[in-house]
């Protein structure tokens, strides 16, 4: 079956779209990314974590419903050729831990991209808003890529760690000749997202981290200050934790954001000692500078997917093809062990044709 995936991850800079070719294997047929327009990469940013009127979310869930059928035909595959459609769309709130609310506690998250719109656009069942039956399966609807990083990366003998350096960074750990239920992952903190609101929009290659100075004091406080790098998972943070606010209230800069990212992605990783590999994706992989530190900080061998026949920017929308197949299957798409769900669970709602 020919799906493809579609995603904007919590950087905001646009929307990756995955044509796969899902059987018995993973074929990849082709990828793209197609950059967000600033204004719209504004307006999503202004509602995200920011009072916002229901009007402009609103808007905002259907003109991204455009913008990502729009993204589908732009991966030049015939859209006749293509199955079934897989979006996670954008998240704009992500809130895995249950807090209190109005006399209950509840765990909520919000991803955009009218579903409605990119079938009724492409003429292609379409399979959208995976979050939100992992939260209501007591998970908390995060990470779901160790779904796919144990199909690709899994080793009778190696044992190996899949990192995404996106807005945010999560790992996936799998050891040696694990089984799906040995699978751990979690989101180590920042990835780029604090150095990207420093930077706008990015650190090219990481020039001005390299050409900055750390504040080892400020550093080491974040560090020890935050119990989040040094809680058990399963655990997840986003634009909540190392936003705006995050920037505004620490007065970090560029080269120590950079190096809090390494430092977290460290900790994380050196958790696990048995680690042989560490396959590094996503947009911090073409950091230079942070590619640099991090193979300083950290003993196993750094590769990236691409050793695997995969292209590391496409990972996650690679993951909503798979994830879309596998509900179209009416197969369950989390890892408990990963998201803290009480049991596996069909992820998503379908928008048919
Ligand atoms: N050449 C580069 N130098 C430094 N950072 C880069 C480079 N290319 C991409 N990035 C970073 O990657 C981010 C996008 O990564 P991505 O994996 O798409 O994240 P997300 O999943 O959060 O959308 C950009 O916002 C930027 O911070
Ligand atoms: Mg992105």
């Amino acid at each position: 079956m020919r799906v493809a995936g579609l995603i904007s991850g919590t950087s905001v800079d646009g929307i990756d779209v995955a044509v796969v070719d899902v059987d018995e294997g993973i074929k990849v047929i082709a990828t793209t990314t197609v950059p967000y327009p600033a204004d719209v990469r504004e307006a999503i940013l202004s509602v995200s974590n920011a009072p916002a009127h229901a009007a402009t979310i609103a808007r905002l869930n259907f003109l991204l419903g455009e913008l990502f059928a729009e993204a589908v035909r732009s991966a030049g595959v015939p859209l006749e050729s293509i199955d079934l459609i897989g979006s996670h769309g954008q998240t704009i709130f992500h809130e895995g831990e249950p807090v209190e609310f109005l006399g209950r506690k509840i765990a909520s998250t919000m991803q955009i991209g009218e579903a409605a719109i990119i079938a009724e656009r492409t003429g292609i069942e379409t399979i959208a808003d995976f979050r939100p039956s992992d939260i209501a399966a007591g998970g908390k609807g995060a990470p779901l890529v160790p779904f796919l990083d144990y199909q690709l990366f899994r080793h009778r003998a190696i044992a190996r760690v899949a990192l995404n350096i996106g807005g945010i960074a999560n790992i996936t750990v799998i050891p040696a000749g694990a089984g799906m239920e040995d699978v751990i992952a979690f989101d180590t903190g920042p990835g780029n997202m604090v150095i990207d609101a420093l930077a706008p929009p990015f650190d090219r290659n990481g020039e001005r981290a390299r050409a900055g100075q750390v504040n080892r004091a400020l550093l080491e406080q974040l560090l020890n200050e935050d119990p989040y790098y040094h809680r058990e998972p399963p655990k997840a943070c986003g634009r909540e934790q190392f936003g705006a606010g995050f920037v505004h209230r620490t007065g970090i800069d560029v080269a120590t954001a950079t190096e809090l990212t390494v430092r977290t992605i460290a900790l994380a990783i050196g958790k696990y000692p048995a680690t042989e590999e560490v396959i590094v994706s996503g947009g911090g992989a073409h950091n230079s500078y942070m590619m640099e530190r991090l193979a300083t900080v950290l003993k196993p061998r750094i590769t990236t997917p691409a050793e695997f026949g995969i292209d590391g920017d496409s990972k996650e929308a690679i993951l909503f093809a798979v994830l879309a197949y596998q509900t179209h299957q009416r197969r369950a798409g989390n890892l408990p062990s990963a998201t803290g769900a009480r049991n596996a669970a069909i992820l998503g709602k379908v928008s048919y044709t």
